[in-house]
C-alpha cells in the first residue's frame, strides 16, 4: 500500500546552492505544449498463462484436484478406502466420463470413501464458507454420503451429511464453514448408507470468490490483476497454446460450455524442467475462454487471445516437420480462429454467439485483437501465418492480427520473422525478451530508431532475469528504466505485458513472476509495483523529454520519459536513477503556467538491490508518495540513488 505523507515546501531551493553543483545537475526539458503522439489504452497490460499452477491451484479457485477423475491415473490426488470403483458406464458427462462408485465395505464397522489432497493441500480460512458440490446418483434411489473437512491428524473440522435421493444424475451442493485457519486440510467423503452411490465432478470453492461468482476466481489474486489497471489482457499462453504435441495444444472450444464437460488437458509445464517435475499438473479448463473474456471485461482490459497456428511447441519439436500440421491441412485451425471471433463478437443467431449468450453474456465481448501463434519462428511459422492472415483479412478485416518475432529480441530468426511480418502486413509484432539487468538498461533506447512504418510492436513477454532468477529490486529497477523507452516510443510500441504473471510458491516451474502466492496468501513483487506505476500513470500522449536535445536513456544512469493525460489534466514525469549516487535534476516544463504548482512524488527505492517482497514480508519495497510544490515551470529535485520516481503534476 502506498503511504501518503504531505510535506509542503518550496522547491525554490537555494539557487546559489544549485549553481554551485551545476556540473552535476541534469537539465531536462519537457515540452508540454506540443504532445508528440498518443499512448494507446492497451499500452500496459497483463499476460496470463497456466504455468506455475497459475490456473488450477491458483487464480481458478477450485480446491479439489482431479475433480472429474479424468487424470490418466484416475485416482491421482485421491486416497481411497473401502470399496471404491472407477467407472464410465452410464456417464453423465460424455467428455469427462469417469466417475467413482462407493459401495458397502461389507461390515458395519468398516468404511468406504475417499480423500482429496487439493493443490498443495486444501487451505481454509477461519470462519470462511466453502461451497461443496458434486453430481451423484444411487441405484436404489436412496443413499447418503458424509462430507468432511479434516486436518492433517484426521481431526474432523466440519462435516455435513447429504442424502442422495435420485437414481438419475443430480447436482447436490452444501456450504461448509471452516472453524479455524488450517493450511493443510483435506476433503473426505464417505458412504453413509448401506446403498452404493456414484459420484462425479466433486468440487469445493470458497464462497467468497472474485465478484462472488460460482466457478469463480481467487479473490486476492484477481484483485491483484484489477489493481494493475491493465489495458490489455493476453491469454491463455505462452507455450501451453502450442502444447508438447498438437494433441495437447490449447483448444479454446474445449474450454467453454458447461464446466463439468470441459475435457481435461495435460499441462505443457508438467515435465519441462528436469529439476522440477510436476506429474499432477493438468488443465481442467474450469478457467476457460469465457472466463478469460469476462475477466478482461471486469478489469477493463482489451481481450487478446492467442490461438494455435498449427505448430506444436517448437522448442520441444525442434525442426521436426512431422510434429506440426501441414500447411495444406490448416483448415480446422483456421476455422477455430474464425469461430473464436464469432464466440466473442457474434450475435445470438450465430452458433458460437449463442453459446456465449447461454453461458451468461448476451452482449458481445468486442474482440479487436487476435494473436496467431505464440512464440513462433522460422519458415514453419511464416508459411502458416500467411494462410491465417489471408482467411482473417477476408472474413474479419476489423480484427488486428498479431504475429510473433520468436523467442529472441535479435538474431537471424528475429530478423527473418520481422521481414515476414512486414511482408504479411501483420498489425503488431510480438517481441519477447527475458534478459539480464545490463541488457534491459542498454536497451532502453531499443525502439528510438525503429522503423516507424507498420507493423506496430507488442512487447508480449518480458522480464528482467537476475542470476538466480529471483524477483528483486534490481530486476524491477532495470524494467522501470527499460520501460521509459517503451513509453517514449509509444507511437510504435502499443502494448507490453510482463511474463509470467503468477507462481505458486510450492509449484513454480519458472521465475521470476509478477505475483507469488501460497494457498492462503499472495504477494505483489517489486516488479508488480513498477507495472502498476506505469499503468496508473500511462497518460494519453507522449511528451518530448530531452537533455541537451537527446532522449534520456542511460547517460549518467538516468532514464526518463513523460506523458500528459488530457482526460485527467495531469502530467506524469517518470525518471529512473540507476546509479549508486544521488543525482540532481532540474526539469524545465515548457508551456507551464506561472505560479505555484502542487505535485506528488512517488518513489520506489531500496538501498539493497537484492531486496524483494515475500509472502512473509510483502511490503519490503513498495512505492511511497509525498506531496510538494514548485514555482513556475522549474521543478528541481534530488533523485535518490537506485530509484524509480514518478512525478504527478495537475495542470
Ligand atoms: O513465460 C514463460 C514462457 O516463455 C512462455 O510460455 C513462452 O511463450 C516463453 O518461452
Amino acid at each position: 500500500m502506498m503511504k501518503t505523507k504531505t510535506f509542503i515546501f518550496s522547491l525554490l531551493v537555494c539557487v546559489c546552492c544549485v549553481q554551485n553543483t551545476v556540473a552535476q545537475t541534469h537539465h531536462i526539458n519537457v515540452d508540454i505544449k506540443k504532445p508528440l503522439y498518443s499512448v494507446q489504452k492497451t499500452m500496459y497490460g497483463i499476460f496470463f498463462e497456466d504455468i506455475n499452477y497459475g490456473a488450477d491451484g491458483g487464480l481458478y479457485a477450485e480446491m479439489v484436484k482431479n475433480r472429474s477423475f479424468e487424470f490418466p491415473q484416475h485416482l491421482l490426488g485421491w486416497t481411497t478406502f473401502g470399496n471404491v470403483e472407477v467407472r464410465t458406464d452410464n456417464a453423465r458427462f460424455a467428455r469427462n466420463p469417469h466417475y467413482v462408485r462407493l459401495s458397502s465395505p461389507g461390515h458395519k464397522e468398516k468404511r468406504t470413501g475417499l480423500d482429496n489432497e487439493g493443490f498443495f493441500g486444501i487451505s481454509l480460512q477461519s470462519a470462511s464458507e466453502y461451497r461443496f458440490s458434486l453430481w451423484a446418483k444411487t441405484q436404489q434411489g436412496k443413499s447418503a454420503i458424509r462430507v468432511e473437512l479434516i486436518d492433517r491428524e484426521s481431526n474432523v473440522l466440519t462435516f455435513q451429511k447429504i442424502s442422495i435421493d435420485s437414481k438419475e444424475w443430480k447436482k447436490y451442493a452444501i456450504i461448509l464453514k471452516a472453524p479455524s485457519t488450517v493450511a493443510n486440510a483435506r476433503l473426505r467423503i464417505f458412504l453413509d448408507s448401506s446403498e452404493s452411490v456414484d459420484l462425479e465432478h466433486i468440487s469445493l470453492f470458497p464462497v467468497d470468490t472474485w465478484k462472488g461468482r460460482e466457478n469463480g476466481l481467487r479473490r486476492d489474486l484477481a484483485q491483484a490483476l484489477a489493481d494493475l489497471h491493465p489495458g490489455v489482457f493476453r491469454f491463455p499462453g505462452g507455450c501451453i497454446v502450442e502444447g508438447v504435441n498438437l494433441e495437447t495444444r490449447y483448444q479454446w472450444k474445449n474450454s467453454v460450455g458447461e464446466v463439468e464437460n470441459r475435457p481435461l488437458n495435460e499441462n505443457r509445464w508438467e515435465y519441462t524442467f528436469p529439476h522440477r517435475f510436476f506429474p499432477d499438473y493438468f488443465q481442467s479448463y474450469g478457467l476457460g475462454f469465457y472466463e478469460f473474456f469476462v475477466l478482461s471485461e471486469d478489469i477493463g482490459a482489451e481481450p487478446l487471445p492467442v490461438i494455435n497456428c498449427g505448430l506444436a511447441c517448437q522448442y520441444q519439436n525442434w525442426e521436426n516437420a512431422q510434429a506440426h500440421v501441414a500447411v495444406s491441412d490448416l483448415e480446422p485451425y483456421i476455422q477455430d480462429a474464425l469461430d473464436l471471433i464469432e464466440f466473442a463478437n457474434g450475435d445470438e443467431s450465430t452458433t458460437w454467439g449463442k453459446l456465449r449468450a447461454e453461458m451468461g453474456h448476451p452482449a458481445a465481448f468486442n474482440l479487436k485483437f487476435l494473436a496467431v501463434g505464440n512464440e513462433q519462428w522460422g519458415k514453419f511459422y511464416a508459411e502458416r501465418l500467411e494462410v491465417f492472415v489471408k482467411a482473417l483479412r477476408e472474413k474479419h478485416p476489423e480484427i488486428k492480427i498479431i504475429g510473433s518475432a520468436g523467442p529472441s529480441p535479435d538474431g537471424k530468426e528475429f530478423d527473418y520473422g520481422w521481414a515476414e511480418m512486414k511482408r504479411l502486413k501483420a498489425d503488431l509484432v510480438d517481441e519477447h525478451y527475458y534478459k539480464n539487468p545490463a541488457w534491459f538498461l542498454a536497451n532502453a533506447n531499443r525502439y528510438d530508431n525503429y522503423d516507424r512504418r507498420m507493423p506496430k510492436i507488442f512487447a508480449g513477454e518480458y522480464a528482467c532475469h537476475v542470476p538466480n532468477r529471483k524477483n528483486n529490486f534490481e530486476a524491477a529497477l532495470s524494467e522501470a528504466a527499460f520501460m521509459t523507452g517503451l513509453e517514449r516510443n509509444a507511437d510504435i510500441v502499443q502494448m507490453c505485458t510482463y511474463a509470467p504473471l503468477f507462481a505458486h510458491i510450492e509449484g513454480w516451474q519458472w521465475r521470476p513472476d509478477l505475483i507469488w502466492f501460497d494457498n492462503l496468501r499472495s504477494v505483489r513483487s517489486v516488479n508488480w509495483y513498477v507495472q502498476q506505476l506505469y499503468a496508473t500513470h500511462a497518460g494519453t500522449h507522449v511528451l518530448k523529454t530531452t537533455e541537451n536535445k537527446l532522449a534520456i536513456s542511460g547517460a549518467d544512469s538516468l532514464y526518463a520519459s513523460s506523458v500528459i493525460d488530457k482526460e485527467k489534466n495531469a502530467v506524469y514525469l517518470k525518471i529512473v536513477n540507476a546509479s549508486t549516487q544521488k543525482l540532481k535534476v532540474r526539469y524545465t516544463l515548457l508551456g507551464f503556467a506561472k505560479g505555484e504548482h502542487n505535485f506528488t512524488h512517488t518513489l520506489l527505492h531500496a538501498d539493497n538491490l537484492d531486496a524483494e517482497n515475500t509472502l512473509d514480508k510483502p511490503f519490503t519495497v513498495v512505492p511511497q508518495s509525498a506531496q510538494y510544490t514548485f514555482s513556475d515551470n522549474i521543478l528541481e529535485i534530488e533523485l535518490k540513488s537506485q530509484s524509480f520516481n514518478v512525478f504527478e503534476i495537475k495542470l
